[in-house]
């Protein structure tokens, strides 16, 4: 049985937007030992301390092409798992049917916008193991997969936006930004300023 890899690890500080390891792309994942399985650890235990549904290994500043997520599908069943060199395949055709739900992303915490994706996307690559797997996703899921692989491929949801959107993106994230220390998720997020009196 292979390992489970989604405990024992560190939390790590979360990269933001603008670090040049997030607009590169990755290498892809060609040993699948120890120190990959520490990395996945590591993923773990930030992209839950961050309360995210899926992280990237850029995120925590690491040029490798690896993903983990735990994230509801459009059933709210909750899928969890590791991807290494994941592909995308989306739907076309009639088959081919967009959502264009709100996005966000731990990386530029706070910004919210309205992304237009497939509602379906199947993903292959390998598992920590290096054994192949094709993942289905709907929902949510199909969301987070796109916005992974995107990652790894050295795009952020940013670069999908209109520059109004954009705008207007960077502008929460900053409005929120004295939430989220420098090290975030190392150091918790602070609580939210109190509303100012007479408002
Ligand atoms: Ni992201």
């Amino acid at each position: 049985m292979a390992e489970d890899l989604t405990t024992g690890g560190t939390v790590r500080p979360i990269t933001r937007w603008g670090a040049p390891v997030m607009h590169a792309p990755t290498r892809p994942v060609t040993e699948f030992g120890d120190d990959l399985h520490v990395l996945v650890r590591d993923m773990w235990a930030t992209m839950r301390a961050a309360e995210g549904v899926g992280l990237a290994a850029t995120q925590v500043g690491e040029d490798v092409s690896v993903f983990v997520f735990e994230c509801p599908d459009e059933d709210g069943v909750v899928h969890r798992g590791v991807v290494c060199n994941p592909e995308l395949v989306l739907p076309t055709g009639k088959d081919r049917e967009l959502d264009a739900s709100e996005e966000g992303c731990l990386s530029w915490p706070g910004g919210y916008q309205s992304v237009a994706r497939p509602n379906r996307a199947t993903v292959r690559g390998h598992d920590a193991d290096g054994e192949p797997i094709e993942l289905h996703g709907t929902g949510l899921l199909a969301r987070c997969f796109q916005h992974e692989t995107d990652h790894l491929n050295g795009t952020v949801f940013g670069d999908r936006l209109s520059a109004r959107a954009r705008r207007k993106l960077d502008e929460q994230a900053s409005e929120l930004a004295y939430r989220y220390p420098d090290d975030w998720p190392v150091s918790p997020k602070a609580s939210a300023a109190p509303l100012p009196s007479g408002e």
